[in-house]
C-alpha cells in the first residue's frame, strides 16, 4: 500500500464551473483517485477554491456583495456541483482560510530568511478613471508575443505566456473599459527565481523519465528562456496581507498563496479531526508519499516553475510533485465556451439534464489529453446512445431479463464452462490488464476504449453462444453462459466503478452486493468469473441508461446556445 497524494488544481471561485472545467482536472483527478483507493492505496484528495485576486474582487464589485460573502456563496456553489458530479474529495477548501494564511506566512518567512525576497519599486498601470492600481487581468490588451487582442495582464491564454500589464499594447482598465491609463511607481516584493534556477533545473531534469511530455516540455521550454524575479505582492484589499514591515497595506499576489493552498486545505482537512490526520504527514518530511497533481496546461509554468521553487526556496522538505498531468482544452459545439454569452453547458445544469455518470463517461472517453477535444450535443447523444445504451445497459438488461424469465432471478446453476467460456476469459484477462495499465499511467482514453472493448466482448459472446436458443435443446449449457454473463455484469461494474460510480453501485444492487470495500487489485478475471455462486439471487430492476432522443438533442442545443 503507497501514500497517493492527490490534487486538482483550485478552481477560482467567481463564476461557476463548465465542462470544460469538469474536465480539464476536475474529474480526472477523481476518476484517478478512485481508481487509486480500488488499487488498495492510501489516497489523499484534495481541492478547494482559489478565492484571492483580481477575479474575486471584480466578480463582489458587479454583484454588490462584500467578497468575504461573495466567496463564501461561490464557494458553496462549487461544492454542491462537484458533489453532484460525485467528486470524492477527501477535503474540498479554500485557498482565504486562517489554516492557509499560516502556511503562506511560514513560508514566506523562510524564503526571506534564504535570501531568496528582494525589494523593487515598479511601474504599474494606475487608472485615473477607476481610481486605482490596475495589477493582473484588471488590465486587458495585446498580447505583445502574439498579438491575441484580449490578453490579460498576468497571462495570454492564447500563447500561454506569463505577462506584466505594462508590456500589453493598447492596454485598457478591465473594469471600467477606460484607456486614460498612467504608469506609477510602487514598492513591491519579489520572488528571485534566477537564483533556484539550477536547483529548478536539476529537479525538473530529474522528472524527465516521470512527467508526460505536455508538462515536461511546457518546464523545459520556460527553464530555457531564464527565469525572472517574479512580483508576489499586489496593491489590493483582498488577500493575506503581506507579513513584512513595510508592505502591511499590499496581500500576496493571489498565485502566491494560491498553490500553497493545496498544503493550507490539507491542514483544514486535518484540523477537523486532529487525533487521527496530520498535514506534515503528507506535506513535510514525508515519508514515500507520492504526489500527483491535475491541471489544465495553461497552469503547468505555474505547478513545474514557480511553485515547486518556492517550496525549494524554504530549504525545508516540502513534497512536491511527482506527476504532473497537464490537460488540453475542451471546444464547446467548436468555439469557447462562454458564460457572457450564454454558450456552453455549466456543471450545476448538466446533471440537471442527465444522471452524472452519463457526462463523466463521456467527457473521460473524449478527455482532452493529448490535443483539443471538442463537446457537442450530436456527439454526446451518439456515445451515450451507443456505449452506454446499446453495449453496456444493453447487456445488463439483456442478460438479467432473459435469466429471470426463463430460468428465475438468481444465477443458474449446471453445466461447465468450455472452450467459449476459456476464450472469453483469457482474452478480458488481456484487456483488463490493459485497462489497469492505462489507469496506472494516467492514460484515459486509452483506458476507456479498453474498458470499452471489454463490454462489447460481453456483447459479442452472448450472441454467438446465443444461450435463448440453446435453452431449448440444453439447460446446463445455457445455465453456463447466463451464469458467466451475470458474473461479466459484476466484473463491469466493479471496472466501471472509478468512472461511473452511482452506474455501478446501481448495476451491483441488482446483484444484491455494493461497492463498498471493492478491490481491483490483482484482478484475476479466472476467479471473479466465479465469484457469484448458482443460487445468488438478482432483481432486473430498472433500465440503466436512457436513449437520447434527436428531438431532445435539438432542444439541449437551443437551450445551451449551441444554435446561434
Ligand atoms: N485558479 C487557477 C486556475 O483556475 C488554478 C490555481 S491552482 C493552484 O487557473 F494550485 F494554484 F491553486
Ligand atoms: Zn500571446
Amino acid at each position: 500500500m503507497s501514500k497517493i497524494l492527490i490534487t486538482s488544481a483550485l478552481p477560482y471561485v467567481n463564476g461557476v464551473p463548465h465542462l470544460g472545467h469538469m474536465v480539464g482536472c476536475l474529474l480526472p483527478s477523481d476518476v484517478y483517485a478512485r481508481y487509486m483507493r480500488m488499487m488498495g492505496n492510501e489516497v489523499l484528495y484534495i481541492c478547494g477554491t482559489d478565492e484571492h485576486g483580481t477575479p474575486s474582487e471584480v466578480g463582489a464589485a458587479k454583484e454588490g456583495m462584500e467578497i468575504g460573502e461573495y466567496c463564501t456563496k461561490y464557494h458553496n456553489r462549487h461544492k454542491e456541483a462537484y458533489k453532484a458530479f460525485n467528486l470524492s474529495f477527501d477535503f474540498f477548501g479554500r485557498t482565504s482560510s486562517p489554516q492557509n494564511q499560516e502556511i503562506t506566512y511560514h513560508i514566506f518567512e523562510q524564503l526571506d530568511k534564504n535570501g531568496y525576497i528582494e525589494e523593487k519599486s515598479i511601474k504599474q498601470i494606475y487608472s485615473i478613471d477607476d481610481g486605482r492600481f490596475l495589477p493582473d487581468r484588471y488590465v486587458t490588451g495585446t498580447c505583445p508575443h502574439c498579438g491575441y487582442d484580449k490578453a490579460r495582464g498576468d497571462q495570454c491564454e492564447n500563447c500561454t505566456k506569463v505577462l506584466d500589464p505594462t508590456e500589453l499594447i493598447n492596454p485598457r482598465s478591465t473594469i471600467s473599459g477606460s484607456t486614460n491609463l498612467e504608469v506609477r511607481e510602487t514598492k513591491h516584493l519579489f520572488l528571485k527565481l534566477p537564483l533556484l534556477e539550477e536547483k529548478l533545473a536539476q529537479w525538473v531534469k530529474s522528472k524527465e523519465p516521470f512527467w508526460p511530455d505536455i508538462a515536461y516540455s511546457i518546464a523545459q521550454k520556460w527553464l530555457k528562456e531564464g527565469l525572472q524575479e517574479r512580483c508576489i505582492t499586489r496593491d489590493l484589499k483582498w488577500g493575506f496581507p503581506v507579513n513584512k514591515p513595510g508592505f502591511e497595506d499590499k496581500v500576496f499576489y493571489v498565485w502566491f498563496d494560491a498553490p500553497i493552498g493545496y498544503i493550507g486545505i490539507t491542514k483544514q482537512w486535518a484540523d477537523e479531526n486532529p487525533q487521527s490526520r496530520n498535514w506534515k504527514d503528507w506535506w513535510l518530511d514525508a515519508k514515500d508519499v507520492r504526489y500527483v497533481e491535475f491541471m489544465g496546461k495553461d497552469n503547468v509554468p505555474f505547478h513545474s516553475i514557480s511553485f515547486p521553487a518556492t517550496l525549494l526556496g524554504t530549504k525545508e522538505n516540502w513534497t512536491l510533485v511527482d506527476y504532473l498531468k497537464g490537460m488540453s482544452y475542451l471546444t464547446y459545439e467548436g468555439g469557447k465556451f462562454s458564460k457572457s454569452e450564454k454558450r456552453g453547458i455549466f456543471a450545476e445544469d448538466a446533471v440537471k439534464e442527465y444522471p452524472a455518470d452519463y457526462w463523466r463517461y463521456w467527457l473521460m472517453s473524449n478527455a482532452p489529453e493529448s490535443s483539443d477535444s471538442s463537446f457537442s450535443f450530436e456527439l454526446f447523444a451518439a456515445v451515450i446512445n451507443k456505449d452506454l445504451n446499446g453495449v453496456l445497459g444493453n447487456f445488463v438488461s439483456r442478460v438479467l431479463k432473459m435469466t429471470a424469465s426463463k430460468i428465475a432471478s438468481e444465477v443458474p446453476s449446471g453445466g461447465t464452462p468450455d472452450k467459449a467460456e476459456i476464450e472469453l476469459v483469457n482474452t478480458l484477462q488481456e484487456k483488463v490488464d490493459n485497462y489497469l495499465k492505462y489507469m496506472n499511467e494516467l492514460e484515459f482514453r486509452k483506458a476507456l476504449n479498453e474498458l470499452r472493448a471489454i463490454w462489447v466482448d460481453g456483447n459479442n459472446y452472448i450472441s454467438t453462444t446465443e444461450p435463448w436458443s440453446v435453452i431449448k435443446t440444453d439447460v446446463n449449457r445455457a445455465s453456463c453462459i447466463l451464469r458467466t454473463c451475470i458474473n461479466l455484469i459484476r466484473i463491469y461494474a466493479l471496472l466501471s466503478a472509478p468512472i461511473m460510480p452511482e452506474t455501478s453501485e446501481k448495476i451491483m444492487q441488482k446483484l444484491g452486493l455494493t461497492l463498498s470495500g471493492a478491490s481491483l487489485k490483482d484482478f484475476n478475471v479466472h476467479k471473479e468469473i466465479e465469484a457469484l455462486k448458482p443460487g445468488h439471487a438478482f432483481e432486473v430492476g430498472e433500465m440503466l441508461f436512457e436513449r437520447i432522443t434527436p428531438e431532445k438533442v435539438e432542444e439541449l442545443k437551443t437551450k445551451y446556445g449551441s444554435n446561434k
